[in-house]
This record gives C-alpha cells, sequence and structure tokens, in this order.
C-alpha cells in the first residue's frame, strides 16, 4: 500500500478534472483500510473515499487523502430455489457485478445496467434508472466506522433510502466506509419494463419473450443513445434531480406551458423531469470554451477538456438561477460537489 502526495485525479473522476490530492492511496482490503487510518501521519488530515468517481465534481485540489476502495470479492450468502442473497465487496465495479448476476440467472439488477461506478457506492444515493431502484434489491451493508475503525452493519431501515438518496449521503456523509453490499436477487423473475422506453426499444429489437439478458441489453442501447460515454466525454451523469412540485403548483405551470412533461409520484406531488427545464430555457447544447450542457440530454453537464470544476459549478448555480426565476422551481443538485 502506498501512499501517493500531490497525485493527479483526472483518471479518477469521470469529468476528467485536473485537480491533485495532497495524499491518494487505494486499498485491497480491510486491515489496508484499518492501516491507514490508523496511522498518525494522515490522522489529521481530512479524508474524502473514492469510488469510481462519476458522482463527483471536484472544484479544487483536495488538501487531505483520497482513499481509493478496490475491495473486491462476490459471495452467494444464501439461497433456495426462488432467491439468491449475495455479497458483493465496495471495490467491485458495479456494471460488471450487474453482468455477473445476469450471467447467472439472478435477476433485479438488469434495469440497472451500465451505470458507472462501484458497488460501494451503489446505497449512498440508492442508485436507480428505468424503474428500479438499490433500494428494490438491497439487504444490508457493512461499513467501517472512520472514528472507531468498527464495522458495523446497517440494514434496509437504517439506510433511509430516498429518492437519489441515503443516510450515508446527508446525516452520515465522511462517517463510514461501505465495505460491501448484500442484495436480494431473484431467481424466478418478475421484470420490471413499466419504464416505457424499454418496452419500445424490446420491440424493436424484435423481442417477445423477456429476460434479464435481454432487458439489460435494451437498458444499454437506451443509455448509450442519451448519455455521453464518460470514457469519450467527461461528464457525471445527470447533474440535478429532477425535482417535484405541489398540484397548485403544477396547474399554474401548465397553464403557462402546455407541453410541460411530468409524472405521478407516491405523494400528492408531480415530479417534473429537469432536462425538460433546463431545455425549456435554451441551456441545451450551450457550450462555454470547454464545458457546457450535453447536446443530447440537458440534465448532463459536459467537459470538453480542460475545464475546470469551478466553472461548472457556476453554470450549475446559473441554471439553477434561471430555473427558479422562470418556474419558482428550486432545482437540488444530485453530484457531489468537492
Ligand atoms: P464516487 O463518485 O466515487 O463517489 C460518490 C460519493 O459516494 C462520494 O461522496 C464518495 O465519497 C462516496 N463513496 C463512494 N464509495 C464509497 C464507499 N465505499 N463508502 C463510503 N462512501 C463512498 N446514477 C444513478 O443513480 N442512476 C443513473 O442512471 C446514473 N447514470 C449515470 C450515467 C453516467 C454517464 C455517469 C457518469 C454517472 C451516472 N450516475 C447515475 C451517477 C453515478 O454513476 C452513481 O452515483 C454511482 O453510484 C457512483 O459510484 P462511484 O463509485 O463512481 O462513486
Ligand atoms: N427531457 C427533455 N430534454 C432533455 C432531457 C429530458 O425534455 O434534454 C425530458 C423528456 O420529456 C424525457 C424526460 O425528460 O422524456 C425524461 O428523460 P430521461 O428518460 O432521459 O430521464 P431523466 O429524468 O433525464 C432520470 C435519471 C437518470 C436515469 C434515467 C432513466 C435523475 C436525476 N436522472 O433521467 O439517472 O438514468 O432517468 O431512469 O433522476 C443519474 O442519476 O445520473 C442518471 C443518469
Amino acid at each position: 500500500m502506498e501512499v501517493k502526495e500531490n497525485h493527479l485525479l483526472k483518471e479518477y473522476n469521470t469529468f476528467k478534472i485536473e485537480v491533485k490530492a495532497k495524499y491518494f492511496v487505494e486499498v485491497n482490503d480491510i486491515d489496508e483500510l484499518k492501516n491507514i487510518l490508523l496511522d498518525k501521519k494522515y490522522s489529521s488530515q481530512k479524508k474524502m473515499i473514492l469510488g469510481g468517481g462519476s458522482n463527483i465534481l471536484f472544484t479544487q485540489d483536495f488538501d487531505g487523502l483520497i482513499i481509493k476502495i478496490n475491495l473486491l470479492g462476490i459471495n452467494i450468502f444464501s439461497q433456495d430455489e426462488h432467491n439468491v442473497t449475495i455479497k458483493a465487496g465496495a471495490g467491485e465495479n458495479w456494471h460488471d457485478f450487474v453482468l455477473y448476476c445476469i450471467y447467472n440467472n439472478f435477476s433485479g439488477l438488469e434495469n440497472l445496467s451500465l451505470i458507472p461506478g462501484t458497488v460501494g457506492a451503489s446505497p449512498i444515493q440508492n442508485i436507480g434508472a428505468y424503474g428500479v431502484e438499490i433500494k428494490d434489491v438491497f439487504v444490508q451493508l457493512e461499513a467501517l466506522d472512520i472514528s472507531t475503525g468498527n464495522i458495523r452493519i446497517f440494514d434496509y431501515g437504517e439506510c433511509d433510502f430516498s429518492y437519489r438518496g441515503s443516510i450515508f449521503k446527508y446525516e452520515l456523509k465522511n462517517k463510514y466506509i461501505i465495505v460491501s453490499v448484500t442484495y436480494k436477487l431473484k431467481k424466478n423473475p418478475v421484470f420490471n419494463v413499466s419504464y416505457g422506453a424499454i418496452r419500445d426499444t424490446l420491440d424493436s429489437m424484435g423481442i417477445t419473450e423477456l429476460s434479464a439478458k435481454y432487458i439489460s441489453d435494451a437498458v444499454i442501447s437506451i443509455r448509450s443513445s442519451k448519455l455521453p460515454d464518460p470514457k469519450i466525454l467527461g461528464n457525471a451523469g445527470s447533474f440535478f434531480k429532477n425535482p417535484e412540485v405541489s398540484q397548485e403548483h403544477f396547474i399554474r405551470l401548465k397553464a403557462q406551458y402546455p407541453n410541460i412533461v411530468s409524472y405521478k409520484t407516491n405523494t400528492s406531488n408531480i415530479k417534473i423531469p429537469a432536462g425538460w427545464l433546463i431545455e425549456a430555457l435554451g441551456w441545451k447544447g450551450k457550450t462555454f470554451d470547454n464545458y457546457g450542457v450535453h447536446q443530447y440530454q440537458a440534465l448532463v453537464i459536459v467537459n470538453y477538456g480542460g475545464s475546470n470544476g469551478s466553472d461548472i459549478k457556476n453554470l450549475a448555480n446559473d441554471i439553477i438561477k434561471s430555473i427558479f426565476d422562470k418556474f419558482e422551481i428550486n432545482l437540488e443538485i444530485e453530484v457531489n460537489i468537492i
């Protein structure tokens, strides 16, 4: 385990922001993790946990220790004829884990194909896509308490999952390091094709009998057509969360903007795609020097190369202000700003 100094982070964040960490270490097992936390040289340093860096915007050099989690391993905890309980190390690549489950006919994660990042980050913002969220298959996670070095198990009820949120993104931010996550998957699948685009894509692929693999292929195809590939264009997926408004607010908006897109929620609130709001104000495809709003997905801010995080953050704030001024809606940032 080598602690590097003044380490360049460009290859460790999908926005490809060129900042440095004062100290940077990659840990491969729990002992290494405990050792680095106990090391007196770093005990007073500010710390940050890093997975795949796909939900982060660095706006400055990191003046502390970054710990990149590489803990691997996939183990079947228990299984019967219907279900399998499977535990994965926090450093496992998320999409590879999804493909592993599909290959083994364990279903439940197929709608979450091609989301970048790691298993360990999957509960942090309760990753979601195409009608499924991680909370739907979550059993428990193991996390190391940064202040004591003790391992604690969090079950479903203790994680406070919400839309793009959990206790680890809010109250317990930077207090625990997730080391493994356990999911319950199905051997006799119940597929979720409620998200319209999946059905249409399966139809266009000529699929009549559903399988986890076909759904995964459809999701990959939809995602590839809309979202920029971070290997080619720096980005962190949706920059903002989709907002909710009250029914009264929505009625006012609908009167003014008859084409506004909306979704029902579990409450009386109405969800509005932030992409629609941002596009309606003309931001989509707008480019400023080397960064801008993606041309096909207004919810995604992109770095065309060499841009800095502060400029991107300022652009995000300009978008937030314009949305508030026009629609009286407060857009919330999804990405973790560092
Ligand atoms: P990082 O970016 O490394 O970290 C994110 C946060 O979690 C940070 O605060 C970090 O400190 C913390 N963290 C990471 N690992 C741990 C750990 N082991 N223990 C404690 N804290 C930790 N998200 C969705 O929900 N749905 C999508 O459809 C989606 N699509 C995306 C598409 C693209 C092209 C991109 C670039 C991103 C997308 N995202 C999406 C966002 C992102 O992929 C997810 O949030 C992912 O879970 C982040 O994983 P990561 O390992 O890269 O986390
Ligand atoms: N839209 C526009 N213009 C745009 C983009 C979207 O008008 O430029 C409108 C369209 O009406 C479209 C609707 O928004 O039908 C929804 O768009 P899309 O299906 O692309 O989904 P999204 O709401 O933009 C959300 C998630 C994604 C997730 C997809 C699929 C959030 C913040 N984003 O995006 O998650 O992959 O749905 O489920 O909830 C992420 O969190 O990083 C992410 C990519």
